[in-house]
C-alpha cells in the first residue's frame, strides 16, 4: 500500500490543478476520479442512452474500460475523450450517472486498486470519506461559488470551450447541491480532513500549503 493523499471538495474548487502540481513535485501518481465519472457518462451518451435511466446505464458496466494516462489523457475503450469529457453536456448528465450505486462501486473498486500500487494523490468528492478512509492526508478544498465559477469560466475560455459565467455559476451550484444531497457517498468533509479555503489564495500558495501539510503528516 502506497501513501495516499485525498483531496475532496465541491465542483471547480481547483482540486485537479493543485493535485496535478503537487503530484509532479512529490513524484506521486495523480488520479482524477471526476474524470472517471465523466468518462462513464460520455460512454452512456455515446451509446445513445438516457443518463437518468439507471437500468440502462448500469448494464454498460461490463462494456466500459476507462484508463487514466499520464498528462491527464482519458481513454474510454481505447478512444481518447480527454476533451469531450469537459463539455457542458457531460456536466449536465454526470449528475444522475454518479448517483448510481453500481456505477460508483465499479469505479471505486478501480480507484482503490490504483491506490494499492502507488503513492497517489486522488481528488473527488468521497475520497477521504469512502474510497480511501485510511488516507494519510485528507484535505477538503473549498472556495466561494462565485470564485469557483470565475476560475472555471477563465479556464474554459482558454481551452476554447464555449460558455458564459452565469451558466457556469448555475452549474456549479446545481452540482454542489446534488453531490452533497445524494444518498450514497455524498460530498462532505471527512472528520479528520483539513479544511482549506482557497478563495483568496494563488495556485502557488495552495500548492505550497498542501505540500506543507503532506510533509507534516508523512515522515
Ligand atoms: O470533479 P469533477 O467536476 O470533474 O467531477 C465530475 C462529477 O463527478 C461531479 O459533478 C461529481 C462526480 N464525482 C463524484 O460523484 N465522486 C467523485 N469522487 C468525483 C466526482
Amino acid at each position: 500500500m502506497g501513501i495516499s493523499v485525498a483531496i475532496d471538495g465541491p465542483a471547480a474548487a481547483g482540486k485537479s490543478t493543485i493535485a496535478k502540481k503537487v503530484a509532479e513535485i512529490k513524484g506521486y501518481t495523480y488520479i482524477d476520479t471526476g474524470a472517471m465519472y465523466r468518462a462513464y457518462t460520455w460512454h452512456c451518451l455515446d451509446r445513445g442512452l438516457d443518463c437518468t435511466n439507471e437500468e440502462q446505464c448500469v448494464a454498460e458496466i461490463p462494456h466500459v474500460n476507462i484508463e487514466l494516462k499520464p498528462g491527464g489523457v482519458v481513454l474510454c475503450n481505447g478512444k481518447d475523450i480527454t476533451r469531450e469529457i469537459r463539455m457542458p453536456i457531460i456536466n449536465k448528465n454526470v449528475t444522475p450517472v454518479c448517483q448510481m450505486k453500481p456505477v460508483r462501486l465499479f469505479l471505486v473498486d478501480q480507484q482503490r486498486k490504483m491506490a494499492e500500487k502507488d503513492n497517489v494523490i486522488m481528488d473527488g468528492r468521497d475520497i477521504g470519506t469512502y474510497v480511501l478512509p485510511n488516507a494519510e492526508v485528507k484535505i477538503f478544498q473549498v472556495a466561494s461559488p462565485e470564485c469557483r465559477a470565475q476560475r472555471r469560466y477563465k479556464e474554459n475560455i482558454e481551452k476554447g470551450i464555449p460558455c458564459t459565467y452565469e451558466e457556469i455559476l448555475e452549474d456549479v451550484n446545481r452540482r454542489d447541491k446534488a453531490d452533497s444531497e445524494r444518498a450514497f457517498a455524498p460530498l462532505k468533509p471527512a472528520e479528520d480532513s483539513i479544511h482549506l479555503d482557497t478563495s483568496d489564495m494563488t495556485i502557488e500558495e495552495v500548492v505550497n500549503k498542501v505540500i506543507e501539510i503532506i510533509d507534516s503528516k508523512v515522515k
